[in-house]
């Protein structure tokens, strides 16, 4: 009978130490210690035992319950230990690990980073950079750069005019009086800056002024009533028409590459004289008209250059709106006007004006 409980708890013990979680030590409990157990029946049988075997039986029954009860509640603790640390495990985080953010940063728009670029290049030569108003009066947009009202070159720009009865009260025109109904605009380039800025600082006067700008226009692929330029001045003793060439020869170079050749065209500005265009040669065929295949090069339309800006020497007339130190008979400089779109579209191969401002991710990621 002692044999029989020292095996049975032999049997029991290995069960416990191999049962997989709680319902199965429940289950070897219920088995092996249970009301109907094998153990149990022995216990209640030591009674009907011949006496000498009623104490080495009991005993032996008594430390087989016991040690087993011990068992169960050890491996139940070893049990949900292990749990717990599974858990703890499977929520643990390495701070130590470098974050995934869920959205990547973000990095400048192209247009920032082209116009950040053109004012490198003109810091690079001595320029300082300078802001102005996008609210313009009618004196500083048109007639100051010497387009007096009813001149046909206002026709040029189509404007969008601020209805001054909705001006904040005390807003006056340039000449101290209530604005007009065509006092006040929306500018529509950044050439009243240098009217503004010659008013603010005597010659020698170096000064390229970033900005947006407003035209009334249909919306399309080369159109948008509203987009950006940067605007040049220099003006102080001796400057010519030769330092425009060649200052606007290393800014063409700097901004497309040093390969790039120049040339100046006759154009028209009201406010400039005499007015040039400034052409770079095409980056597409160098300047050959023709592609590698032979065929007429698209982006020039087969004459090797592109039109990259409007240019030309302040007209003195300008100089007389200012007046003081610029005296319109010995003053002189250059001025000239780039956008800031085109040149971004002709660096980047760019087919759409509209592209700047969808705020389309695939398009401004291109850029970063
Ligand atoms: N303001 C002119 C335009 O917007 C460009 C320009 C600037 C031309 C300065 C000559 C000199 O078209």
């Amino acid at each position: 009978m002692v044999d029989r409980i020292e095996s049975l708890r032999a049997e029991a013990s290995a069960a416990i130490s191999a049962a997989p979680d709680r319902a199965a030590l429940e289950e070897l409990r219920v088995r092996f210690l249970g009301r109907r157990s094998e153990l149990t029946g022995i216990l209640r049988g030591i009674s009907e035992l011949e006496p000498s075997e009623r104490g080495p039986v009991g005993a032996a029954a008594n430390a087989a319950r016991t040690a087993l009860e011990d068992e169960l509640a050890a491996r139940r603790e070893a049990l949900d230990a292990a749990e717990i640390e599974r858990a703890l495990e499977g929520e643990a985080i390495d701070v130590t690990l470098p974050g995934t953010p869920p959205v990547a940063p973000g990095h400048l728009h192209v247009l920032t980073r082209t116009r950040r670029e053109i004012e490198d290049v003109f810091v690079g030569l001595g320029y300082r950079v300078l802001e102005g108003p996008e609210i313009e009066h009618d004196f500083y947009n048109f007639t100051a750069l010497n387009h007096p009202p009813g001149h046909p070159a206002r026709m040029l720009q189509d404007s969008f005019y601020i209805d001054s009865t909705t001006l904040p009260a005390g807003v006056l025109n340039e000449r101290g009086l209530p604005p007009g109904p065509q006092d006040v605009l929306l500018r529509t380039h950044t050439s009243p800056m240098q009217v503004r800025a010659m008013e603010a600082q005597e010659p020698p006067i170096f000064i390229v002024v970033p900005g947006t700008v407003y035209r009334r226009d249909t919306i399309d692929a080369t159109h948008l009533p509203m987009f950006n330029q940067v605007e040049g001045l220099a003006v102080g003793e001796g400057i010519s028409l030769t330092d425009l060439a060649g200052t606007l020869d290393h800014a063409a170079k700097a901004l497309f590459g040093p390969e790039r050749r120049t040339r100046l065209k006759p154009d028209y500005f009201p406010f400039t004289e005499p007015s040039v265009q400034v052409d770079v040669s095409c980056f597409a065929c160098d300047g050959s008209g023709r592609l590698a295949n032979g065929e007429r090069d698209p982006l020039c339309k087969g004459t090797g250059w592109i039109e990259i800006l409007g240019a030309g020497m302040v007209d003195p007339n300008v100089f007389g709106f200012v007046g003081g130190e610029y005296d319109p008979e010995t003053t002189q400089g250059f001025a000239f006007g780039m956008g800031i779109e085109r040149i971004a579209m002709l660096k980047h191969g760019i087919p759409d004006l509209r592209l700047f401002f969808e705020n389309d991710v695939r398009f401004l990621e291109q850029f970063s």
